[in-house]
């Protein structure tokens, strides 16, 4: 397929005439000159119109043009240093599609309820473009990461009768005479995959009805979860500090220029490789009671406490061995010690807070049928999983990478609402 010249390429068209279609980002002018200043969704770059080179009309045009009209622009490429990308187009014609309105997102700062609002819109502005082509990018990083270490992508269905992380944030749906839930993890069924294939991974939507408005809870986010068969926890945590570097060495190499309108300070990024920090909860602990000591063995990490182990490390780290009582009711209970479960949660630098939760699943039915029954789990939409359990059950894990928060960190923005096209939050659901 021959691509028409785009605003990325444009190094390629120099001193050629070129067609670009677009919309006007903004403009300016100085005596006889206007300065426009077009996106067509690769990138921006400026045209320049000399009132000496171009008929009545095409100027006239520029004066009467408003921000986020569509049009089409046609002139030559040159190479110019002071403009805005290295290059420039002298524009010769000029052609309206369609007059835009008094474009509602100003160069003015608007509080971020207004942003929300006009999210349709927003997505158009530099920094949004930015994040989504580095969204797109640890996505592509992501995927070549398994499918290339022998992994097999087995998509979860999305609506399901089963609970996978707590029956608290199921989102109910209307499924003909039964009620089922948009699903909060494929783990389940990728477990099913792994004895099939070996080793899988699903990556899709995953739905959480999180009732508390955080900056780092979606109700509808993105997760990649690989499962293996035959593997043991600390190759796990192995597998996911590859998948972290590999993520992060990617977007260094092919997104540094979105980096960089992101303002992102490149340093904490590129000293992510391994060895990455570990520690265990029991360590953890110690280290949370130094400054807060009413923390308990068996607590979960609070805010706080997160803080006081993160500001330890400039890196991602993890944390492994976390109380059985603190996670779900598949995760399999160190044999070695009984108040432990082989889990293991990592953690990106700088505040970002948990981007992967996982660990080894109980592979021993009748373990696995107690904890079912201890939470209260209704037994017969789990019959199949335990199947697992009964034909050829095998030592098996896998985990779960929340994209949100890996884009968060990455780009370095404060709140999860600006990593996704559309957010969906307890208190937004349109547009
Ligand atoms: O730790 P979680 O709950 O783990 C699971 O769902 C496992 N079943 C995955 C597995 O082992 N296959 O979630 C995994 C990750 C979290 O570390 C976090 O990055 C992200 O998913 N996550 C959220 N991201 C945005 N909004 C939310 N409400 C999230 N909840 C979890
Ligand atoms: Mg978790």
């Amino acid at each position: 397929m021959s691509k028409p010249p785009t605003i990325d390429r444009i190094a390629e068209y120099q001193g050629k005439r070129v067609v670009i279609r677009g919309w006007l980002y903004n403009k300016r002018h100085s005596g006889k000159i206007w300065f426009l200043l077009i996106r067509d969704g690769t990138g921006i770059i400026q045209g320049t119109v000399s009132k000496k080179d171009v008929d009545e009309e095409t100027f006239e045009i520029c004066s009467r043009v408003t921000m986020e009209s569509s049009l089409q622009i046609e002139g030559v490429v040159r190479r110019d240093e002071r403009a805005p990308g290295g290059y420039e187009i002298q524009i010769e014609r000029i052609e309206i599609v369609q007059i835009a309105r008094e474009y509602p997102i100003a160069k003015k700062e608007h509080g971020v309820g207004f942003l929300m609002a006009h999210r349709h819109l927003w997505l158009r502005s530099k920094k949004q473009v930015a994040i989504a082509r580095i969204r797109a990018e640890v996505v592509r990083s992501i995927r070549d990461f398994f499918d290339r270490n022998g992994f097999l992508l087995v998509d979860a269905p999305i609506l399901t009768p089963t609970s996978v992380e707590g029956t608290t944030t199921l989102f109910p749906v209307e499924y003909f005479d039964r009620k089922v839930y948009l699903t909060q993890s494929g783990q389940l069924y990728n477990e099913a995959a792994a004895a099939a294939f070996g080793r899988v991974y699903c990556f899709g939507p995953t739905f959480r009805a999180e009732k508390s408005k955080t900056r780092r809870h979606l109700t509808e986010f993105w997760m990649v979860e690989p499962e293996v068969a035959f593997i043991d926890l600390d190759g796990l945590i192995e597998l996911a500090e590859e998948l972290i570097v590999s993520i992060v060495t990617r977007v260094l190499e092919e997104r540094r220029r979105e980096l960089e309108i992101l303002e992102r300070d490149l340093t904490h990024l590129e000293k992510v490789k391994r060895p990455l920090p570990r520690i265990s909860y029991d360590e953890a602990v110690k280290l949370v009671q130094q400054q807060n000591p009413d923390f308990k063995w068996s607590d979960d990490f609070g805010g706080r406490d997160m803080t006081i182990i993160s500001e330890q490390f400039d890196l991602p780290f993890t944390i492994h061995h976390f109380p059985v009582s603190t996670k779900a009711f598949y995760m399999k209970v160190d044999r070695k010690r009984a108040e432990l479960s082989e889990s293991f949660d990592c953690y990106a630098p700088e505040g970002y807070g948990e981007i992967i939760g996982g660990g080894m699943r109980e592979d021993d039915y009748d373990r696995l049928l107690k904890r079912i029954e201890e939470e209260g789990l209704p037994k017969g939409v789990y019959d199949w999983y335990l199947d697992l359990r009964r034909y050829g059950s095998f030592p098996h894990g896998g985990f779960g990478l929340g994209l949100e928060r890996t884009v968060a960190w990455i780009c370095g923005i404060h709140h999860l609402r600006e990593t996704i096209a559309f957010p969906r939050l307890i208190d937004h659901v349109s547009p």
